[in-house]
């Protein structure tokens, strides 16, 4: 329907015959000139309709609304010095239209696209296809496809395969709550939504796949932040015959080919590495922002945190559990401390990637010996019988000749709210929820029929 989009024309397009496609940005109406700028996702073009060029043209403009669909046929006008708009790429030219076809009328929009007055979230998230309309959330969502598509394109170069891996599934141990689906066809049984792909990736290991990765979405059903959604995505990686500083190698070498493609920084590697501990005393944290010590010119500011407690002790509860998950392996060196039962002093060989104090990344070597994991179920409180029920898959699995593995995963829509200086999570994904967990523009979580929860075998108590 067109010959080239709306961001695309500049002075070399003199006197060429176009037809544009795009949404009635804005409508300047001079009585004899009717000017109009044009969108799409690729930018803006000015458009002047004159009625000596085409009468019929130019009092259809007359009928123009903002964000009318519209497909316009004209010629490049170069524009006298005096007019040129050195803001706009587009600027050196505008369209003297001939033609002008109305796809489709529009209802004025409930917020202006482009405007000095900010809508309040809930109505642009009700509105969100309004919404990705502007400039600051198309931008966010552009960045993405681009970071997502640089990491693939790195990973595949060094022997990475994506797999996907299921949603409807069992539950995985990264300590939310799950999200639970009921079973039509088995009553009474529920399908958990993964918290994290943890045990298939692990099992992928197993299969020989040697270095799997996936973008996908993770559900974790947990009170929710600026930095948190109820559904994710993380980049999940997890490999074989690798030890800690493969990992950090090969993600170092990730970054800095992601920066540069996406955002034509030059990273500088290897990242700092700073101790748990080291953490806890200075910063009375585990994410530092190590901004401050470098001088905040420093825009990006990575860091390792190494060597977190294997277990860290409940006291409501009073009972030992992971301080990450219980797959994480165990610093060799305090292998003796188990057998002493020193739990606290016992490192995991885990680590957090930190960006600006924000964790974006967390992962481990593994424990590959069904023995090792069977102690570190006993230790955590997690019988024999109720690890064969929730991670039974697993330990057989590691019956069958486990190799060392280890793995990590990046929080990818964290990545892009820092990288885009965004402060919410939500202007960073296409369709978010809200802080209650619902989806303005849907209306989900909602109702459902009767007949359905019949069939489910579900009866609903109303609070
Ligand atoms: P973890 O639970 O630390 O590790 O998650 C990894 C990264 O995912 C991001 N993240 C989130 N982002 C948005 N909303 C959330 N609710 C949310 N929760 C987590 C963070 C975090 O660093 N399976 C392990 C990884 C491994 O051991 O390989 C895991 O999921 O950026």
């Amino acid at each position: 329907m067109r010959t080239h989009t709306c961001g695309e024309l500049n002075k070399a397009n003199k006197d060429q015959e176009v037809i544009l496609c795009g949404w009635v940005h804005r409508r300047r109406d001079h009585g004899k000139l009717i000017f109009i700028d044009i969108r799409d996702r690729y930018g803006l073009t000015q458009v002047v309709f004159v009625p000596s060029v085409s009468p019929v043209a130019h009092q259809e403009a007359q009928k123009l609304g903002p964000e009318f669909v519209v497909k316009i046929k004209g010629t490049v006008n170069v524009r006298p010095d005096k007019n040129v708009n050195p803001d706009m790429p587009t600027g050196g030219i505008e369209l003297l239209a001939k033609e002008l076809e109305i796809l489709n009328t529009a209802k004025v929009p409930v917020f202006e696209i482009e405007g000095t007055l900010e809508a309040s979230e809930d109505v642009r998230l009700t509105y969100r296809y309004l919404d990705i309309r502007r400039s600051k959330v198309r931008e966010s969502l552009l960045l993405r496809h681009k970071l997502c598509a640089s990491i693939r394109s790195f990973l595949n170069t060094q022997e990475f395969v994506e797999i996907e891996t299921p949603v409807l599934t069992k539950s995985t141990p990264e300590g939310a709550r799950d999200f639970l689906v009921p079973s039509r066809l088995t009553p009474g049984t529920f399908y958990a939504l993964p918290q994290s792909p943890q045990l298939f990736k692990q099992i992928l290991m197993v299969s020989g796949m040697d270095r799997y990765y996936q973008i996908v979405k993770c559900f974790r059903d947990e009170d929710l932040r600026a930095d948190r959604q109820p559904e994710f995505t993380q980049l999940d990686m997890e490999m074989s015959f690798v030890d800690q500083d493969f990992i950090f190698d090969l993600t170092e070498r990730m970054y800095k080919r992601i920066f540069k493609e996406v955002l034509n920084i030059d990273l500088p590697i290897p990242f700092p590495h700073m101790t748990h501990a080291e953490a806890m005393a200075k910063y009375k944290g585990d994410k530092p922002d190590i901004r401050k010590d470098k001088g905040n010119n420093k825009e990006f500011a990575f860091l390792w945190v190494v060597d977190f407690p294997l277990l860290k002790y409940n006291l409501e509860e009073k009972r030992w559990e992971s301080e990450h998950h219980p797959f994480t392996g165990i610093n060799p060196d305090d292998l003796p401390l188990l057998e002493s039962g020193q739990y606290d002093k016992i490192r995991g060989r885990c680590y957090d990637l930190v960006l600006n104090g924000n964790e974006i990344g967390s992962g481990s070597v593994r424990i590959h010996r069904r023995e090792l994991q069977q102690k570190i179920f006993d230790i955590i409180g997690i019988a024999p019988e109720e690890a064969l029920r929730r991670f039974g898959f697993l330990l057989r699995a590691f019956e069958y000749g486990a190799p060392p593995h280890a793995g990590v995963a990046y929080g990818i829509d964290r990545i892009v709210t820092i990288i885009t200086g965004h402060e919410s999570i939500r202007d960073c994904i296409a369709f978010p929820k809200t802080q209650k967990g619902t989806c303005l523009m849907t209306e989900a979580p909602s109702e459902v029929d009767e007949k359905q929860l019949k069939e489910l075998g579900i009866v609903t108590v109303k609070k």
